[in-house]
């Protein structure tokens, strides 16, 4: 795993981070122990499935207009895509299970060594905050709930532009609430998509690849790869 190696060239020392949430702050496979509580020997592939699905929709609704008219919230697509899950597995999803996964997806699990980087930036003098697909009820929740709610600074959703990641007005909504440029920012992601997105962008990126997946074959490599969100601080050296 390479957590040293600048891949695209020079790159001025970034000022500012900005996290993607979903996969990278808070672990959406956590709710994998519920949904197999839920449906025995099924609480895996849900999960997958569900995940799969929520992000397939919002990549749909938003190449399918010019100005977000196919737009619903996160929460919403959220919801849908686990609808369609347990459809397609052949499982019932009644309304007390659909209502308790949904209510566990509100307070996802955050990675355990997500508090203490965060502390160890806000230390640093790094401002930190977030740009989701989460809408801005769902995120502030699970900010709320991680505890996370005095370290991140401003928490960006696509809510603002109804256009989804990879679109590039949501990206602009970090370089505009920084007032950087985009490569003097760096932006964390564990979806591979979603670090290549951003280097599309211009953004200074780290894939966090928790899970050793294989990169994304796009011809685009993030700047960095790392295996934690230890691997961020990497970038700010303690003074
Ligand atoms: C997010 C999605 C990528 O938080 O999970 O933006």
């Amino acid at each position: 795993m390479d957590t040293t190696k600048t891949r695209n060239g020079a790159r001025p020392a970034p000022g500012a981070v900005l996290f993607d949430a979903y996969g990278t702050l808070f672990d959406v496979y956590s709710v994998g122990l519920l949904t197999e509580q839920l449906f025995p020997g099924f609480g895996e592939r849900i999960a997958l499935l569900w995940r799969e699905r929520q992000i397939e929709y919002t990549r749909l609704v938003s190449m399918s207009g010019g100005n977000g008219q196919h737009y619903q919230p996160f929460w919403q697509l959220t919801r849908a895509a686990l609808q369609f899950a347990c459809e397609k597995l052949g499982l019932e999803l009644t309304q007390q299970a659909e209502d308790r996964l949904m209510n566990q997806y509100r307070h996802l699990s955050a990675f355990p060594e997500n508090l203490e980087v965060l502390q160890e930036l806000k230390q640093r003098g790094i401002r930190a905050g977030i740009l989701s697909n989460g809408d801005p009820d769902m995120l502030a929740v699970a900010v709320k709930s991680a505890g996370f709610a005095e370290l991140l600074d401003p928490v960006l959703s696509v809510h603002a532009t109804r256009r989804y990641k990879t679109d590039p007005a949501t990206y602009s909504l970090g370089t505009e609430a920084f007032g950087k440029p985009a490569n003097e920012i760096l932006f964390v992601s564990s979806n591979c998509w979603d670090a290549i997105g951003a280097t599309w962008f211009g953004y200074t990126t780290l894939w966090v690849n928790r899970a050793g997946q294989p990169l994304e074959r796009l011809g685009t490599e993030p700047t960095r790869i790392g295996s934690s969100l230890r691997d961020v601080l990497g970038f700010f050296p303690a003074a």
